[in-house]
């Protein structure tokens, strides 16, 4: 049977599987509450910078296998299987996730279950959250234990995320029943033919599967920044302290680059949610470590900050500096908890003319941040600088050449924040070449 899908939720995660889901093959409709989205949706306008997303969308809308609704009354009824996309932010002043977007869709939705379905949720949640929202669902939809739910975590990252839809590494499945396990091995057929290797388990430990590898993620990239803050103490450098790791293959150069650290919507909120739920559970000694992880991270920040003002003579007063890279990380527009703004906001807090400059993620950070300023391109925020600083390794940034820039700038002062650019290079063309962790 070729089952219906819904997605309920159209933000990074929603718009992707409903596209990634249409392109496979299945008939989609997706709802989200915010109408203005649904219908830049419907328009083939796809409001986050994603490559590759924006012609599998317009496909899909074309061949009518994928529409946009904001009726949960039209979702229930057209769902086979409803897929909850949605976001689990970290709540103000806490470390702890906000899960009362999929509260209340499951509260929207469930009153309307009059046909047999599967809720399958997708959002990274504290563990317990799925049984929760089963007991509720139980409690709310007509059709009784004919609508159940599973928790199948997703695992795409910002930039591949059709290729980790299309392609993904695994399948992790927390099911409660046969049934529900039949319907998702039928959804992921395609994939399961092509090997895709699927852990079939609990509620729990499918939700704690994706806290789990965020933070192992997060625990490995904060292990080189701190090994990072030693070479810088030690006169030694972690670039080839990294790569030389990176050949035991137990270990693997996999995010293991030095550098600004981890940012965006899922690695820093996902850590401190993680630590706040095991806290509730009693186990929070067990993760008093990603502390330190978050602290680390947090500190490189506190560094770059440093080395720039070292390099702009001690002071930002009269100093202009350029800030290449508004994105947590390149081939996105996102700036979530975005190392380079944040480092941007400081120095411009601490006196500090900075200009920006990012290929896609401008305009966003323009809304976010309208004190700094903005240049053209790489070469117009350079002009007149004293500092430059690279904060998100767009491989725009990284071909940028030496002496085109050091025409523009006051001064040929460079931190490189990610560790992308030949220092040699560099230092050759006349520039003061400093970077995190290295002599
Ligand atoms: C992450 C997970 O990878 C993904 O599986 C999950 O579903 C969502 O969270 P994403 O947030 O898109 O994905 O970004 P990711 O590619 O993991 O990068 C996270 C951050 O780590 C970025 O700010 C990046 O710049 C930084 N990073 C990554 C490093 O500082 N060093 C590295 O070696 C690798």
């Amino acid at each position: 049977m070729a089952y219906r899908l819904t997605m309920v939720g159209t933000g990074y995660l929603g718009a992707t599987t409903s596209a990634c889901m249409a392109e496979l093959g299945f008939e989609v409709l997706s709802l989200d509450v915010d109408a203005e989205k649904i219908s830049r949706l419907q328009a083939g306008d796809l409001p986050i910078y994603e490559p590759g997303l924006e012609e599998i969308l317009r496909r899909n809308l074309a061949n009518g296998r994928l529409r946009f609704t904001t009726s949960y009354e039209e979702a229930a009824a057209f769902g086979d299987v409803h897929f909850l996309c949605l976001g689990t932010p970290q709540k103000p002043g806490e470390y702890a996730a906000d899960v009362s977007y999929l509260e209340s869709a499951i509260e929207s939705l469930a009153p309307y279950l009059n046909r047999e379905c599967l809720i399958v949720g997708k959002s990274t949640v504290p563990v317990g959250t799925a049984q929760h929202l089963a007991d509720k669902l139980a409690r709310l939809a007509p059709i009784g234990s004919g609508a159940e739910l599973a928790w199948n975590p997703e695992f795409l990252r910002e930039g591949f995320a059709v290729k980790d839809t299309l392609h993904p590494d695994r399948i992790v499945l927390g099911v409660a029943s046969d049934r529900a396990e039949k319907i998702m091995r039928e959804v992921y057929a395609s994939m399961l033919e092509a090997g895709t290797p699927m852990v079939i388990t609990d509620y729990p430990t499918a939700e704690l599967v994706k806290v789990a590898a965020n933070a192992f993620l997060a625990t490995k990239i904060s292990f080189i920044n701190a090994m990072a803050e030693v070479c810088e103490a030690a006169h030694a450098d972690v670039k080839q302290l990294s790569l030389a790791l990176s050949f035991d293959d137990r270990i693997g150069g996999k995010f293991l680059n030095p550098g600004l650290g981890f940012g965006g919507g899922c690695l820093p909120k996902d850590i401190r949610a993680f630590m706040a739920r095991a806290g509730e559970l009693g186990a929070d000694q067990a993760l008093t470590f990603l502390r330190e992880v978050d602290a680390i991270n947090m500190r490189r920040r506190a560094r770059m900050v440093d080395l720039a003002r070292e390099l702009a003579g001690g002071s930002f007063q009269g100093c202009t500096v350029t800030v290449l890279g508004a994105a947590f990380k390149p081939n996105s527009d996102d700036i979530r908890d975005s190392p380079a703004l944040d480092v941007a906001v400081k120095i411009s807090q601490q006196g500090g003319q900075v200009t920006v400059y990012d290929p896609v993620a401008q305009e966003n950070a323009r809304r976010a941040h309208p004190e700094l300023s903005y240049g053209a391109s790489a070469l117009e925020a350079a002009q007149g600088a004293h500092v430059v600083l690279l904060l998100t390794e767009w491989q725009e940034f990284i071909d940028l050449d030496p002496e085109q820039l050091g025409a523009a700038v006051a001064t040929r002062k460079i931190v490189d924040g990610r560790n992308a650019l030949d220092s040699e290079t560099w230092r050759a063309a006349g520039w003061h070449y400093r970077a995190l962790g290295r002599p």
